[in-house]
Parts: structure tokens; C-alpha cells; sequence
């Protein structure tokens, strides 16, 4: 930061980084890590230095470009192109903060578009206060092999806001998915994304609507220092493939305070992530929070210090799930599940190594992601199957610390056990079921 002046935007961001970092337990946050960082991450010692030298004069106002005064014609039904017109107004027509302005109570029809940087202006909140609309013509992405709906690359010190909704129209995707119909043929390998964060630190993403994506629905990949808040994401139960929060390839993310229902993952973390923090989370419908999955296709995969706490499942398929497929490599560890209250969960707390979401059978394989020193504390409630506690280990690499403490699970209206192979259990405090330690 040197002497630049601090933004507001970067000081609540930074509050909430301290809060994450120094003002909770680190040894309880990230049970096994002494609270230091990795010495190539400057990590929020390094900045708190810069407190004592904040400048709290506001500056200059930031320029606001609406994207309204972009539109060619009143009645043009496709805003793309304002939309990238008033991008370049607000990200590189001055230094100072800029407001790209989505105005409430209209609907705004984007193709497929990306907004990128690196940008001239020190900070850019795009206030979406109207509805964003995806075509709903599946042919818009499968004749262009395109990924992703709204894309934002490469841009510092970026905050979407707004309080308004970004709808992914999904329903053609989801009625041609080879999950829901099976005469369907599957048509692409990686997942649709709606709303696409690549190359983005300092984020901040809060107080959206985000539904009906045609896949997943928000996604963080290689970035940090991330906060996703105050998010209602919404899709039906049955919508294939249509992730939550999705976070790959990016550290010190904060997910905090969000309402996620739809049709797989309510949150997922895959390879590449650290520091992730997820709190104040209500999941279901949906498959749950899960760690993966990790090494797939004989990758290489690595997922460390990740604490979900203060979670509410309602009705999921899963609670708080680690999968890993076989043949992969490298590890998934440190990773603490604490103050999560679970309501008819089919499965409430599950390690499966032997994932394998493929329509052929996954053969046996000598190497798997490798899962190490899992903390489960206070951990309550209900489970709708019989196995409320399952740790599917490999047989090539076991799973080793597996710490359990305070989890009590019953069963709705049957007894539950917990089932486990190729695992090392530790027991603490009051558990039930109680698994043995072995080996
Ligand atoms: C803004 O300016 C930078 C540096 O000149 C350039 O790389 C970038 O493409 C510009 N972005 C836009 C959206 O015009
Ligand atoms: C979708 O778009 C394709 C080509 O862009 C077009 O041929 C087709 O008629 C469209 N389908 C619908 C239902 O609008
Ligand atoms: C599945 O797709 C086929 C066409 O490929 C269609 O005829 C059939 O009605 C679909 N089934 C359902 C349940 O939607
Ligand atoms: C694994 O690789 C195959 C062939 O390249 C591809 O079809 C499949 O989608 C991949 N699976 C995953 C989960 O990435
Ligand atoms: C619990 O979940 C099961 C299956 O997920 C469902 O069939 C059942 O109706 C649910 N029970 C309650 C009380 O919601």
C-alpha cells in the first residue's frame, strides 16, 4: 500500500481479513498451523502496518458510468455492448475509485461477455441493482465452446454489489443434461459458469441474488484475498451440476453469511485453494459443502487450511463431504468442520476416496489425494440414512488424523452408526455414533 491512500473498500476488507487471521484462535482456526502464513504470502501482518498510517480522507468522488447512457437505442434487447462500452469508461478513464451503475428495475440481456483488466481506476464496485439475464439459446455457448456467462479477469481492488439479481436462465441446460436425461448425450467436460472470477484480489463480491444458473453459479479461481457475502444463490433441487460458491486455485477466501439452494454443491473448494473460510452458511436443497473433488484423471491436487463453521444443512444429500477420486495425488489437510447443525442429512459427515461421478465404473487405482488431520467439532442433528458418519479411505493411502469432537448425529426415526475404512479415528468429548479407532 505504501503511501497510497487507503480505500474504504480495501479497509473493511482488511477488517475482515484481521478479524479472520488475528482476532480468532488461529490454532483453533487452522488446527495444526502455529497462525503464520507462508512466507511467500504476505499475509495480514504485513499489512497491519499499515493501519497506523491510514489517511481517512475519503478523496475525490468516484466517477459513476452508468450503463444506461451506453445504450445505442431504448429498445435494443441486447445490452452487451454497453455493458463492455461503460466498462472501459469506468476501469480506465481515470485513477481514482469508479462506480460502474447497473440502474434498479430494469433487465438487462448479456450474451456471453468478459470484463478485464488491469485497470487505470485504484477501485471499481460495479453496483448491479437491475436483473442481468442469460440467454436462455444453449446454442449461444455450445457453438463458441464458451465456458462461462459473465466473466471478471484480472482486476484489483474489484467489489460487486447492488442488492439486485444476475439470472442464468438455465432451464434448457438443465432439461438437456445427460444427468437428468439419460438419452442425452453428455456435451461438455468442464462446467458452465454464470458468474466467473479469474485473476481477481482484493475482491469482494456481496448482497446479490444469483439464480437459475445453467451450471455453477459463482465461481473464484485464481485469486486472493477474497470476501463473497450476503449471497442468495438459488436454483431447483433437481438442476444438474449447478454448484453454489465454487473456489479453485485461490487463497484467503472468506464466504460469509450466505443462503445457497440448488442442485449439487452448496460450496465447493477444489485443488489449488488455501486459507479458505466459509461461516454463516444455510445449504439445502443441494449436495452439501465439499472439500473437492480433488484427482480426478490421475491429477495432482492440494487443499489445505479450510475451516467451515457455523453451517445449517437442511434435507442435502451430504453435509460436509471430502471426495477424492482414485489415481490422483497430492493432498487435502487441515481442514475443520465446527457448529454445524445438520436437519435430515443423508450423509452428515463423509470422507469418500473412492469418488467416482463418471458413467463407467472407477477401477481400483494405487494412489489417491492424500487426507490428513480433519477436525469435526460440535457437529448436531439429524440424519435421514442409517450411516450418519462414513470414512471411505484407500486402500493405498489411508486417512490419517481424523480428529472427532462433540459430533452427535441421530438418526430420523432409525439408529445411525458411523462406518469407516482405512481410517485413523481420534475421539474426543461426547460422540455419537462413536467410531473405534483403527487403523
Ligand atoms: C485499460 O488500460 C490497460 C493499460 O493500458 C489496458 O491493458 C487494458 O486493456 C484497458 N482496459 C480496458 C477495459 O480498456
Ligand atoms: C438458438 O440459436 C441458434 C443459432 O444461434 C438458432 O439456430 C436457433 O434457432 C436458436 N434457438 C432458439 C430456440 O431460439
Ligand atoms: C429425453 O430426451 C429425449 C430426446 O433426446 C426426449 O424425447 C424425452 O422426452 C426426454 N425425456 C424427458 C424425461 O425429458
Ligand atoms: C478425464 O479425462 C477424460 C478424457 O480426457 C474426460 O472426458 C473427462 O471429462 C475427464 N474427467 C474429469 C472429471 O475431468
Ligand atoms: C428426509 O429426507 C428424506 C430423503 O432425503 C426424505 O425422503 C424425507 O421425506 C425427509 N424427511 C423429512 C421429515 O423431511
Amino acid at each position: 500500500m505504501g503511501t497510497k491512500k487507503l480505500l474504504p473498500t480495501s479497509i473493511s476488507t482488511m477488517t475482515i481479513f484481521l478479524c479472520m487471521f488475528t482476532h480468532i484462535n488461529a490454532e483453533e482456526a487452522f488446527p495444526f498451523v502455529d497462525g503464520t502464513y507462508p512466507s511467500e504470502a504476505e499475509g495480514p501482518t504485513a499489512e497491519s502496518s499499515d493501519m497506523d498510517e491510514l489517511e481517512l480522507n475519503p478523496g475525490p468522488p468516484p466517477r459513476v458510468v452508468d450503463v444506461d447512457d451506453y445504450r445505442e437505442r431504448a429498445d435494443d434487447d441486447d445490452h452487451t455492448e454497453a455493458f463492455l462500452q461503460a466498462w472501459k469508461e469506468a476501469c480506465n478513464s481515470s485513477d481514482y475509485p469508479s462506480v460502474l451503475l447497473v440502474p434498479e428495475g430494469k433487465t438487462y440481456l448479456l450474451m456471453p461477455v468478459s470484463f478485464n483488466g488491469p485497470c487505470r481506476a485504484t477501485t471499481i464496485t460495479a453496483t448491479i441493482r437491475g436483473t442481468l439475464e442469460a440467454p436462455s439459446n444453449r446454442s449461444v455457448w455450445l457453438d463458441r465452446d464458451l465456458q462461462e456467462w459473465i466473466t471478471f479477469d484480472n482486476i484489483d481492488h474489484l467489489r460487486v454489489v447492488g442488492g439486485g439479481t444476475i439470472n442464468g436462465n438455465g432451464h434448457e441446460w438443465w432439461i438437456n443434461s445427460c444427468k437428468t436425461n439419460q438419452s442425452m448425450q453428455c456435451v461438455s467436460a468442464g462446467n458452465l459458469q454464470a458468474l466467473y472470477f479469474r485473476r481477481c484480489n482484493h475482491l469482494v463480491v456481496e448482497g446479490l441474488q444469483i439464480i437459475d444458473s445453467m451450471q455453477m453459479h459463482v465461481v473464484i479461481a485464481y485469486s486472493w484475498r477474497v470476501l463473497v457475502s450476503r449471497l442468495l444463490i438459488a436454483a431447483p433441487g433437481w438442476s444438474p451440476n449447478t454448484d453454489g460458491i465454487h473456489v479453485s486455485n485461490s487463497r484467503e477466501v472468506l464466504i460469509s453469511g450466505c443462503i445457497i439452494s440448488t442442485g449439487d454443491d452448496c460450496i465447493s473448494i477444489v485443488t489449488g485453494s488455501m486459507f479458505v473460510r466459509a461461516t454463516g452458511i444455510f445449504c439445502g436443497p443441494g449436495h452439501g459443502i465439499s472439500i473437492g473433488s480433488l484427482g480426478a484423471n490421475k491429477s495432482w491436487a492440494h487443499v489445505s487450511d479450510v475451516l467451515v463453521e457455523k453451517a445449517t444443512l437442511v434435507g442435502t444429500t451430504n453435509g460436509v463431504r471430502i471426495k477424492t477420486w482414485q489415481g490422483g495425488d497430492g493432498y487435502a489437510e487441515r481442514i475443520t468442520f465446527q457448529d454445524i447443525s445438520m436437519h435430515n442429512v443423508t450423509n452428515p459427515v463423509i470422507i469418500d476416496q473412492n469418488y467416482c461421478d463418471s458413467k463407467t465404473p472407477c477401477h481400483e487405482q494405487g494412489s489417491a489425494v492424500a487426507i490428513n488431520n480433519i477436525r469435526y467439532r460440535n457437529i448436531r442433528g439429524t440424519s435421514s440414512s442409517k450411516i450418519a458418519i462414513n470414512f471411505v479411505c484407500s486402500n493405498s493411502v489411508h486417512c490419517d488424523g481424523i480428529v472427532m469432537q462433540d459430533v452427535s448425529l441421530v438418526g430420523e426415526g432409525t439408529y445411525v452408526s458411523c462406518s469407516y475404512m482405512n481410517a485413523r479415528v481420534v475421539e474426543l468429548g461426547y460422540n455419537f455414533p462413536y467410531c473405534r479407532a483403527e487403523m
